[in-house]
């Protein structure tokens, strides 16, 4: 039998994520599933923390011994200096969105970016020796194309602002071998840039609430194109059904927040992850 909520007992280790505001976050969901579908006697809570008392709540986790934890907006960058070791490349991305507490030490890591591959990889999308073009240059872009720099040939990045972009292909042209290139959202240079990608890869917030929508038109898309929105609301973004209509493969910003999770929990459990009961968990919430 699996753990529920409800048979919590004297060992039940506690997870959680921290953010603010937390209401609509799927973490809870994935997470849980996760722990119930694994045997694991442990439950994972959302809190919702304001900025203001980020240093009292990290005091608090190590008090209560919480045992591992999510970060969320608009925490991911301000909760590094109160980190006892960071992850090498969470330290360069300037993000962490996962922390272990090991014996009352916190260690952050950023599990963006190997979700992210995870995502490609299940799709059927070979990142090594490919182009890719990024949309967005913030922390999650950030994340996602340091994961990306050691494998692939070229990453093409578009941004609203140009100076985000250009410190960001700085930071990888340092690192890596890889060639980069921007550009601003109003180049005309996007539609080569499409035309070029193996891969393209929204991870910008464009798109989100079906707002504004990264300007792709649907007859710049191929078949043999793998198309991944890290937004999930909506679930299918306007570049998701274009790239589905021009016969892409497509993969949803869900895909995504299932496989960033997944990372997280094998981080703190050394398990893999049932990824196929978080999947489950993660669409019977967003069918609800
Ligand atoms: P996250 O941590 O989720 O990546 P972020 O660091 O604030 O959040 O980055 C958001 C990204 O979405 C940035 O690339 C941002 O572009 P700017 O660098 O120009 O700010 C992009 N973005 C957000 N709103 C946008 C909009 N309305 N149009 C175009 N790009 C937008």
């Amino acid at each position: 039998m699996g753990y529920s909520k409800c048979a919590t007992s004297g060992e039940t280790e506690v997870y959680g994520v921290i953010g603010d505001p937390i209401d609509h976050t799927m973490s809870p969901a994935i997470q849980n599933a996760a722990f119930q579908s694994t045997q694991i006697n442990a439950v994972y809570v959302p809190f919702c923390v304001k900025k203001s008392e980020l240093k009292n709540a990290i005091q608090g986790i190590r008090a209560l011994g919480v045992k591992g934890f999510n970060v969320t907006v608009p925490h991911k960058v301000g909760i590094i200096r109160y980190l006892d070791r960071i992850d090498r490349t969470a330290d360069e991305i300037g993000s962490v969105n996962t922390i272990v507490n090991s014996g009352g030490l916190l260690y952050g890591y950023n599990t963006d970016g190997a979700g992210a591959l995870k995502s490609l990889e299940e799709a059927g999308a070979q990142v090594n020796d490919k182009s890719i073009l990024l949309f967005g240059a913030g922390g999650a872009s950030r994340a996602l194309a340091y994961s990306f720099a050691s494998h692939a040939k070229t990453i093409k990045i578009i941004n609203r602002t140009m100076s985000k972009a250009k410190q960001l292909q700085r930071r990888l042209q340092k690192k890596f071998e890889v060639d980069v290139a921007v550009i601003g959202l109003s180049s005309g240079l996007i539609k080569d840039f499409v035309d070029e990608a193996d891969i393209i890869v929204n991870a910008s917030s464009m798109g989100h609430g079906g707002l504004v929508d990264p300007p792709v038109k649907q007859i710049w898309l191929r078949p043999s194109q793998f198309v991944l929105d890290i937004v999930y609301n909506p679930i299918k973004t306007k570049l998701l059904r274009i790239a589905e209509e021009a016969g892409a493969t497509t993969i949803d910003g869900l895909h995504m927040l299932v496989n960033q999770g997944a990372c997280s929990f094998e981080i703190w459990t050394g398990k893999k992850a049932p990824v196929a009961a978080m999947h489950d968990a993660i669409r019977q919430k967003v069918l609800v």
